[in-house]
């Protein structure tokens, strides 16, 4: 999950100078720095290589802006065929260079014990920005095409689909140990409609890219599509706050690394009710095979790091208390020995 960003304020010196969060990403010393930022405060046991999902589209020739307090913005949606047809197949090797420089630069850097995580927007999640504009609660532009063009729509997929594949081996290929498929918006749809307009393309990219790194999928509010997403094949799921974490694990550990699930709204609260609750979690978790410990969702820009501080010092301690952790291996991040 997202541990970079506004509320450190070592992020938001870095992001001043820069003059904005996409001059951050397109430099690879910038994301490097602000990549291992959490490292270095709170010791956690995975980088998550600074980058956004949102980028793929840029490089596939959709216009891109982030403005302050409203999120990403892409002026163009693409709402019909002679749009989607004109977006181009990105090759993240020479469109996306950067990011594959920022890995580089970062593994270099950090400690091999920890982990480097790349990662990609799902297919869906990345037609639901492109079709919409933006972020969207309702998808109203999405549900009309799905509906009204399947076919139109099933070709945004298969081409989002083929930027995603490539965009994972490109980050494998540039020192990634690990990668993240976040599919955040998939979990709004009802199970058929899941099943029909996000799984196809969502397996093509576990087919595609079986055997090169772990992968973990993980999707916002998809608690009912759980079984289904561990049939596409990753080797770890990652479930938000919703999800009932020790039931997870039975259904799922012998197949899947299960991470997860703080409410991230819970660091709002002081360290010594982080601390609690995160005890709690490890407790009702206790001590199951194949967890790996970390929130439900990206760290808020509100948060008070010394509350993201009460949670990893917890998660350690936890780890150290735990019979099934041998001495010495920790439990936050995202680390997955397959
Ligand atoms: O810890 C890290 O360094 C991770 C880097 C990372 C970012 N975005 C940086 C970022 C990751 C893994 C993402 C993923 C991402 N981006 C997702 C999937 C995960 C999720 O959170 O569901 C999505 C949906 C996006 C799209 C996106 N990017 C949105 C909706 C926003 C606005 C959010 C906000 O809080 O304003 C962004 C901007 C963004 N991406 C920021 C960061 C640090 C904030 C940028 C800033 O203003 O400085």
């Amino acid at each position: 999950m997202r541990q970079a960003g506004r509320y450190l304020p070592e992020y938001q010196e870095v992001r001043r100078k820069a003059g904005g969060f996409l001059e951050m990403c397109r430099d690879p010393e910038l994301a490097a720095e602000v990549t291992l930022q959490p490292v270095r405060r709170f010791g956690v046991d995975a980088a998550i290589i600074f980058s956004d999902i949102l980028l793929p589209l840029q490089a596939m020739g959709m216009p891109l802006v982030f403005e302050e307090g409203r999120g990403p913005v892409l002026p163009g949606p693409l709402r019909d065929e002679r749009r989607i047809s004109k977006l181009k197949v990105a090759e993240p090797s020479v469109d996306l260079g950067y990011v594959g420089e920022a890995l580089r630069l970062v593994r270099a850097r950090l400690d091999p014990q920890v982990a480097l995580l790349g990662f990609c927007g799902a297919p869906f999640t990345l037609a639901c920005y492109a079709i919409e504009g933006g972020t969207s609660r309702t998808q109203v532009h999405v549900r009309r095409m799905m509906y009204h063009q399947p076919e139109l729509f099933a070709v945004l997929m298969d081409k989002l689909a083929d930027v995603v594949i490539s965009h994972l081996r490109f980050q494998a290929e540039s020192g990634a140990d690990a990668l993240v498929v976040f599919d955040t918006w998939a979990g709004q749809l009802a199970r058929d409609d899941w099943r029909r307009f996000a799984a196809p393309a969502l397996q093509r990219v576990f087919d595609e890219t079986a055997g090169l790194r772990p992968r973990l999928l993980f999707t916002l509010d998809g608690g009912h599509v759980l079984d289904e997403q561990v049939a596409l094949g990753p080797e770890g799921l990652a479930v938000d706050w919703r999800v009932d974490l020790p039931a997870c694990l039975d259904r799922h550990g012998g197949r899947v690394a299960v991470q997860g699930n703080l409410d991230p709204a819970v660091l709002l609260a002081p360290p010594e009710e982080v601390a609690r609750r995160t005890a709690a979690l490890l407790a009702a978790v206790g001590g199951r095979p194949g967890h790996v410990l970390a929130l439900g969702h990206g760290v808020m820009k509100e948060t008070d790091p010394e509350a993201v501080a009460a949670f990893v010092e917890t998660a350690r301690e936890g780890a150290g208390a735990s019979s099934a952790q041998p001495p010495g291996r920790r439990t936050t991040g995202a680390r997955h020995d397959g």
